[in-house]
């Protein structure tokens, strides 16, 4: 199987666990919209979905499934999201699809974390894919050397030879050359740099569940 069927078997493995009758957090990325490709099979026995950006929102509302803002609805029984990287522990790297502070947020608000993602994500230390940071511009500068002074290198992520601007209206730093042993201290670190909006490790609040396509099937890695 090619990386496009792992991703679509993972998305469709999710299924299982979208309860009936209830809305559910959508993720975004390649992999998701597998997901959300099988989540419109059943769109009639789910109430709806909380979507972590504007791409995920317009797929899922085009095939009829209905959108809530994060603001009009509770705890959300599951969050179904693919990553860039995910360790044998359940810590992830995200945001290669400049979506991070959102999906942080969908997730923050749901009971379980579902990871669906095939076997080229699973690494044994996070960092070989580089981190996204989502920042607010002014602090760009100073936030890439205090990077530099951790030993990595961080770089403005471009669209069209002009900063990629997220759906919160920010920039993305890229930083490379981290190996992140610790992932919830760097996380908790991070968040702490002024101007930081968001960092793309995910271990504070990481998978609880990550389906992982493989070339023999679906693995479950529960952590
Ligand atoms: C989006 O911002 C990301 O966090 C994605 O979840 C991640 O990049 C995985 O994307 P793919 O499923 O496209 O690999």
């Amino acid at each position: 199987m090619n990386q496009d069927e792992l991703k679509t078997l993972v998305g469709q493995a999710a299924l299982q666990y979208v309860e009936p009758g209830t809305i559910v957090g959508v993720g975004t990325g390649s992999t998701v919209n597998k997901f959300i490709d099988a989540l419109a099979g059943i769109r009639s026995t789910i109430a709806g979905a909380v979507s972590s950006s504007v791409a995920s929102t317009e797929r899922l509302k085009a095939l009829g499934i209905p959108v809530f803002e994060a603001n009009e609805v509770g705890e959300l029984a599951v969050y179904i999201d693919g990553a860039d990287e995910i360790d044998h522990a359940g810590h992830m790297i995200k945001g290669g699809g400049a979506a991070l502070t959102r999906e942080k947020i969908v997730a923050a608000q749901s009971r379980k974390f579902i990871c669906i993602a095939d076997e080229s994500k699973l690494v044994q230390v996070l960092g070989r894919f580089p981190v996204p940071v989502e920042v607010i511009p002014m602090a760009a500068q100073r936030i890439i050397r205090e990077f530099a002074a951790l030993g990595g290198s961080a770089a403005i992520r471009l669209k069209e030879g002009r900063p990629l601007v997220t759906d919160n209206g920010q920039h993305i730093l890229d930083v490379t050359g981290l190996q992140i042993s610790d992932p919830v201290a760097f996380e908790s670190r991070i968040n702490q740099w002024p101007g930081v909006v968001t960092v793309g490790v995910f271990a504070l609040n990481k998978a609880t569940v990550c389906l992982l396509g493989t070339a023999s099937g679906v693995k479950t890695l529960t952590f």
